[in-house]
């Protein structure tokens, strides 16, 4: 069953604006290690973090709140592995949301898609639940 989609499209050089303005402030604020790391590895660095940011916008409105009600930046975190598609995890105030939204005796599954087409970068995030396999 899915129990919420976000969808966010953004536009990269608003990112290069914050990294320019604002620098490890902004980045640290937003992004996880794990992220940062990703991030400042790539050609375009603007780019990986607005396409990280676009993700943790979609998920933040796939919870139903924005980046409010204890949601926060560094609560929805990407993961990337070579060749595989990237996952996420929800910390903190944003897993205690994911937790109120899920059906008793079911398990979320967050699908999340990402894509850009400088300068812009957009991202789906879909969260469905299933049913709790009792034979596990
Ligand atoms: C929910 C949120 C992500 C919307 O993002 P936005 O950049 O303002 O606007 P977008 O154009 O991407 O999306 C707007 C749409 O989001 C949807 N939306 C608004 N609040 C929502 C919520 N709580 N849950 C799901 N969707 C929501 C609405 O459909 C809205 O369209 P509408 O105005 O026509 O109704 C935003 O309110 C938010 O919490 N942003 C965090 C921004 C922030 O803290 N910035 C600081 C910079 S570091």
């Amino acid at each position: 069953m899915i129990l919420g989609t976000g969808i966010d499209l953004i536009d990269i050089r608003r990112i290069q604006d914050s990294l320019d303005r604002f620098g490890s402030r902004f980045v640290q604020r937003v992004f996880c290690p794990n992220e940062i790391a990703f991030c400042q590895a790539r050609p375009d660095p603007a780019a990986a973090f607005a396409r990280h940011y676009a993700v943790k916008e979609a998920a933040c409105k796939a919870l139903g709140t924005g980046m409010r009600q204890g949601v926060a930046w560094r609560g929805i975190e990407l993961f990337r592995e070579p060749r595989r598609k990237p996952y996420l995890r929800l910390k903190g105030g944003a897993l205690a949301r994911l937790e109120t939204l899920m059906p008793q005796g079911h398990d979320p599954v967050l699908h999340v898609s990402i894509s850009d087409e400088p300068p812009y970068a957009t991202a789906i995030v879909i969260i469905e639940c299933r049913p709790k396999d009792v034979f596990s």
